[in-house]
């Protein structure tokens, strides 16, 4: 059965390059990302797994802690990231899980028997400090993901998990949100005091409140 969002995201315990980890215990009370690769020394993962580690900081200033998940072993994963720091000009400081018995991979629906049988998918799981899943993609193994867009949504989720707003298309952070059809628009110029722009009665517009 695939989760789905607002699932409670499955705990486990796992070996990785970092030792072994609870879930849990390892994202605490912060944010989460959980995603997995088809296998380690592929051309794609190794981009993959390093613009995360370029990204380090921008994922640590958002408070969200990186875990990455393939069915390849733990010294396979170790070898690799060498190579992944020599070639993408970085420093992997995050676990990468070592799942040879499928154990994460098949709680998280990671593997899809019509794409591979054995090998896992791009899969990518945002977790909230409530444990709860907030968004999942997938990805095929030819295509590698864009983890600026990932970046972009945790900003959205972020957001709009503490204010009566959304995010309309296309939105970077800063930019001017869209204030809840549920909050009329005399209230609404009460809780958005930067402003509102009414462009129709369900299309409201104001200033990025957390800025
Ligand atoms: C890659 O990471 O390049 C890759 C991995 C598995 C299948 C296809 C591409």
């Amino acid at each position: 059965m695939s989760l789905r969002l607002g699932d409670k995201a499955p705990n486990f315990k796992a070996q990785t390059t970092e030792g072994e980890i609870d879930f849990y215990e390892f994202l605490g009370d912060s944010w989460g990302v959980l995603f997995s690769h088809p296998a380690d020394y592929t051309p794609v993962c190794t981009t993959e797994l390093g613009r995360t580690a370029q990204l380090q900081e921008e994922f640590k200033k958002r408070n969200v802690k990186v875990l990455a998940v393939s069915v390849d072993p733990l010294d396979k994963h170790k070898g690799w990231v060498n190579d992944i720091n020599e070639t993408q000009s970085c420093h992997v400081d995050f676990p990468i899980i070592a799942d040879e018995d499928r154990h994460v991979a098949d709680l998280y629906d990671m593997i899809h028997p019509n794409a591979s049988a054995t090998a896992t998918v791009r899969s990518l799981f945002v977790i909230g400090p409530d444990k709860t899943i907030k968004l999942t993609i997938t990805y095929p193994a030819s295509t590698g993901r864009n983890f600026h867009e990932v970046l972009r949504v945790i900003d959205s989720l972020q957001l709009t998990s503490n204010h009566s707003v959304s995010t309309p298309a296309d939105w970077q952070h800063g930019e001017d949100v869209i204030i809840a059809p549920s909050i009329p628009t005399e209230e609404a110029k009460k809780r958005f005091p930067k402003g509102v722009r009414e462009v129709k009665p369900y299309l409201r517009y104001t200033p990025q409140p957390n800025q």
